[in-house]
Parts: C-alpha cells; structure tokens; sequence
C-alpha cells in the first residue's frame, strides 16, 4: 500500500526524466533546453514539447520531417551551433509551428522554395548570422500570417524580385549588414503594414526609382553605412508616417534631391551624421519635437546642421 503510493507519487517524474534525454532540461509544461554534445533533435515526449531550445550543439543537418512527431511545437530554436544543412522538408508534417529561430549558424544555402511552404502559422523567421548569400525567388512566398523576417548579418549579395511580394502582415523587416549592391525595383512593394526596414552596412551603389510600395504605417527606416551617392527624389514618398530616418555615415552621398524630404509629416528625428553634401560637412541629429512642415522648410531647417 505504502509502496504504491510512492510509486505513484514518483511516476510523473519518472516517465518525465525518461523523455528528457540527457544534455536536456525539460520542464513540466513543455519546454525543453538542449545544450553540447547534441547532433540530432532529441527524443523528447512529443505528446508536451511546445518549445524546443538547442543552442551550442553541434547539429550539421536537419533532416526531412524533424518535427513530425511533435505536434505541439510551436516555438523552435536552434543558435549558436553548427547547423549547416537543411533538408528540403525539414518541416514538413509541422504546420503549426509560430517562430523558428535559427541564428548563428553555418548556413550558405537553403534548400528550394519547398522549405518555408507549408508554415502558415509562422509568425516570425530569424535567419540572421549565418553564411546566406542568395535567397531562391519564391521562399517566403506562403508566409501570410509572417509578422518578423530577420535576414540580417548574412553575405546575402541579391535577392530576386518579388521576393517580399506575399508577406501582408509583416511588420518588420531586417536587411541590415548582408552584400547586396543593388536591389530590385519594386522590391517593397505589397507590404502595407510594415513598420520597420533596416538596410543598413550594405554596399548599396544605386536604388531605383520604384521600391517603396505604400507602405502607411511604416515609422522606422534605417539606411546608414552604405555606398549611395545620392537617393531617388521620390524614396520617402510612400511613407507618410515615417518617424526616424536614419542616413549617417553615407561616406559617398554627395547631392540630395531637393524634394526628398517633401512627404514626411510625421518626421520626429533625421540623423545625417558625417555627410559630405554640396561640398559642405553635414553632421546634426535633428530632433523634432513638433511637426515640422518639410515640404516649405527643408533645406532652411537643414542649414543648421551645415559645419564648413
Ligand atoms: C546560447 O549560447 C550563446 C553562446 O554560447 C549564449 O551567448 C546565449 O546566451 C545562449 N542563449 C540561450 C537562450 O541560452
Ligand atoms: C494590418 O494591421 C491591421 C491593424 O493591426 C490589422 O487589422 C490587419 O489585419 C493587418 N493586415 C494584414 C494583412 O495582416
Ligand atoms: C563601399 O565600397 C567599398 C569598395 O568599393 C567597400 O570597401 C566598402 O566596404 C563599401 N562600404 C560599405 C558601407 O559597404
Ligand atoms: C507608391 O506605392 C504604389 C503602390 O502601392 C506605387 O504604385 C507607386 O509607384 C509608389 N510610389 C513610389 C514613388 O514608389
């Protein structure tokens, strides 16, 4: 009798240590926590796992199918290790996954558009830190529901066009520090509710005149460190909200259009650091604490800023 008892007072935690694999701590709820010497996903208890976290394994592949079995998962990561091979239907049999994490890893290509297809659930895709240097047109094409795509600190050196083209929930994305020199036109269009765009530390020579679809709600722009030496006349002219934009350290930018700044009613903060325009040193952090009418006063407002 008293034995039964203990028995089944120590049965939960035994059947719970016997699906949490060693290198693992798993919790009661459903998360569990991987570290070292892991090459494969462990053989957790598919029937809890709801978050799954390896970092600093030393996984290399993740194979077709990895998530089958676990049809609770929703939130995967996988950082700080050694993952450089993902299979073509890695999640497959997986839908319901929200947010698949995989930074700071060994990543140069992903397999065909077939990887991301069946993921319409997915809400946010971290991609960043890794070796990518292009990305296949058509990857991100069934990520209706995608609400944060993070792309940053890759060699991504192009992106095919259209490649942003069905992402109508996205409100933020990260494009910062990859190789990319030129970039399509048209590339930012069908986004209407982003809110954030980084473009900055890349080598970028030229935009072109059509790349900023209407996009009203987009408060946030950063395009600092990058090869421009000037900027289309009309970039900002479909963002009517825009708050912070952020052109320091443009070394190369040496003429501006005059109307640039025309459609920004909503501009709190301009950061034009370090910039060489006309033959004069630029260097102001513009703050605006009311609203700045920008299409009477640009360039008398700018003239603070000038230092010979
Ligand atoms: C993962 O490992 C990295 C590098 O060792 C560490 O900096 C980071 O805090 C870890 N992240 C988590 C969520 O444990
Ligand atoms: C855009 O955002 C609004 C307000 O948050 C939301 O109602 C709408 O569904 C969003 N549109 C898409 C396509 O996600
Ligand atoms: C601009 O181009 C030069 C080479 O032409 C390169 O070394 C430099 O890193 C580029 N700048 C940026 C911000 O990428
Ligand atoms: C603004 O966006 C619309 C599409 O939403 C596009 O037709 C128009 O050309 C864009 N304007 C600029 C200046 O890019």
């Amino acid at each position: 009798m008293w034995f039964t008892f203990v028995l089944l007072q120590l049965l939960p935690q035994l059947t719970l240590s016997a699906h949490c694999p060693n290198g693992c701590v798993c919790d009661i709820r459903g998360s569990a926590k991987c570290i070292g010497d892991i090459t494969d996903i462990p053989p957790l208890d598919p029937t809890t796992t709801f978050l799954l976290l390896l970092n600093n394994t030393n996984i290399k592949v993740l194979k077709d199918r990895s998530f089958q079995p676990f049809s609770l998962l929703i939130r995967l990561m996988i950082t700080h290790s050694t993952l450089d091979n993902i299979q073509p239907e890695a999640f497959h049999g997986a839908p319901q996954l929200r947010s698949i994490k995989l930074s700071s890893n060994a990543l140069s290509v992903l397999p065909p558009k077939i990887l991301f297809h069946n993921l319409r659930q997915l809400k946010s895709l971290v991609l960043s830190s890794n070796q990518l240097e292009t990305l296949e047109s058509g990857s991100f094409d069934h990520l209706s529901n995608l609400l944060v795509l993070m792309l940053q600190k890759n060699q991504i050196r192009e992106i095919p066009p259209r490649l942003f083209w069905h992402l109508p929930s996205l409100l933020t994305l990260s494009m910062s520090a990859n190789q990319l020199r030129f970039i399509p036109s048209e590339s930012f269009y069908y986004l209407p509710n982003l809110t954030k765009l980084t473009l900055y530390k890349n080598p970028l020579i030229s935009l072109p005149y059509q790349l900023m679809g209407h996009m009203p709600r987009l408060q946030e722009l950063y395009l600092y460190e990058t090869n421009l030496s000037t900027l289309p006349w009309n970039l900002f002219a479909n963002m009517t909200n825009l708050r912070a934009l952020n052109l320091y350290f443009n070394n190369k930018l040496t003429s501006l259009p005059k109307s640039l700044f025309c459609c920004l009613p909503n501009l709190k903060k301009l950061v034009l650091k370090d910039l060489s325009l006309s033959g004069n040193k630029w260097n102001c952090d513009l703050l605006y604490n009311h609203k700045t009418d920008m299409n009477t006063h640009p360039w008398w407002l700018l003239a603070k800023c000038k230092t010979k």
